[in-house]
């Protein structure tokens, strides 16, 4: 079974911190990063405990504390984002703090909404360490610039606890685990007239939950998958959040048959068992606009086999993807070509022709989780060795990646 899912991993990790009673997490993510959000809500009063593949949360019944000291985000723009929200609406002062990684990701993003809504944030030019000044909110309209949903995350965690009501207007849907989780935990939340609605003052209770099998971690082996003729890979509990499982659509145009053996739904998560065999030929896709925003986690590595296929690979609308864990433009540029491929870059993507060989080669990973998997997956099909270096990034997301690997190679 495929770790949990990261997204909704550090969603639960969070409201589970805040509700009233213990929460209780089957199949919590193995990854780093949800980790970080459990580690922050620790260190603001939750109780938090494993036994076995369960983790158990006691709540805070919404009245976070003073950390004693800074909240550490690690490697998580998510846990730094998304808990600015939730801390935006209690008295107290926060600082978060980052890795190297982290301190330099974009963060005005959630200072500027959150600041409507009467805050106070301070910002080092723009990035980590961040020092969020909580009290009071009131609801505000957001239109959101971006199409992220970290931010749509923020504002709708201070708007649970503002006064009046806080509505947000998306103009490309983002991932909706937040919307799932706060009416899991038992929030009202309405989507009027293309806008999300959410009234303040609502009160959080626990929740009992099994985290799906997380579809971007599943990318590395869907994709993986595409490279072999024969392969046959089988997948079950796994995330089909609509707003989430557009590479499987990807992974059909691209020339993958899958067939969707059963489906599920738990707190309004999808999840189910795909099988994806190769049809004979592996085509290239253009991927840019909404689809570019909705892949951008799986973008790596469809570019980084993207070489082998027929008619190469091109990505527009993809500028996120240089303020992610690296700059994952340039990294997937520079490795492509440490392999021998062609590519041409972009400020907002790059142009991969198909019908290339790549070479084995020493791959950067940039310490970026991402990265380090993508390459991975190129080098099953390059002529030679691969070298990963910083490999061990990988724990980031899916600590247990390269076992995987090893054994589904074998097969
Ligand atoms: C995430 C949203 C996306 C994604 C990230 C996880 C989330 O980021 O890239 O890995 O869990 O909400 P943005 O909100 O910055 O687009």
């Amino acid at each position: 079974m495929l770790p949990g899912d990261k997204s909704i991993s550090h969603r639960y990790a969070m409201l589970a911190g805040f509700a009233e009673g213990t929460s209780r997490l089957t199949n919590f993510s193995t990854g780093a990063d949800p980790h970080s959000s459990l580690g922050c809500m620790e260190a603001m009063g939750a109780k938090v405990s494993l036994e076995g593949k369960t983790i158990s949360v006691t709540g805070t019944a919404g009245v976070l504390g003073q950390p004693a000291g800074d909240l550490d985000c690690g490697n998580s723009g998510s846990t730094m984002r998304m808990l600015a929200g939730l801390v935006a609406a209690q008295e107290g002062v926060y600082r978060f703090v980052g890795d190297e990684s982290l301190t330099v990701r974009p963060m005005e993003r959630i200072r500027k909404p959150l600041e409507l809504m009467g805050a106070r944030i301070e910002l080092t030019e723009g990035h980590a360490p961040m020092t969020v000044r909580g009290g009071a909110l009131k609801g505000i309209d957001f239109e959101a610039p971006i199409a992220s949903a970290q931010v749509k995350t923020a504002v709708l965690f201070a708007g649970l606890q503002a006064r009046g009501t806080t509505s947000i207007a998306e103009a490309v849907r983002t991932r909706d685990h937040s919307e799932h989780a706060l009416r899991a935990f038992g929030a009202r939340l309405e989507r009027a007239d293309g806008r999300l609605v959410i009234e303040g003052g609502q009160k959080l209770r626990a929740i009992e939950a099994t985290v799906p099998g997380d579809m971007s971690s599943a990318a590395f082996f869907l994709c993986a998958s595409l490279l072999f003729e024969d392969s046959n890979l089988v997948l079950d509990a796994l995330g089909m959040n609509p707003t989430r499982a557009t590479l499987l659509d990807v992974i059909t145009s691209m020339g993958g048959v899958i067939k969707v053996l059963d489906v599920q739904e738990m707190h309004g998560e999808m999840s189910g068992t795909i099988q994806v065999n190769r049809g004979r030929t592996l085509r290239g896709i253009e991927i840019a606009g909404a689809l570019a925003a909705q892949l951008i986690d799986e973008i790596p590595v469809i570019a980084a086999i993207a070489p082998y296929t027929e008619g190469g690979v091109k990505i527009r609308d993809a500028k996120e993807l240089r303020v992610k864990e690296s700059d994952r433009i340039a990294l997937v540029v520079k490795n492509l070509r440490a392999m021998g491929a062609e590519v041409v870059e972009h400020e907002d993507g790059m142009d991969i022709p198909g019908g290339q060989t790549l070479r084995g080669g020493v791959i950067d990973s940039g310490m970026d989780h991402r990265i380090a998997m993508a390459f991975s997956i190129a080098a099953l099909r390059a002529e030679g060795e691969t070298e990963i270096r910083g490999a061990e990034a990988a724990s980031i997301s899916f600590p247990e990646f390269y076992t995987w690997l090893d054994e589904l190679a074998i097969r």
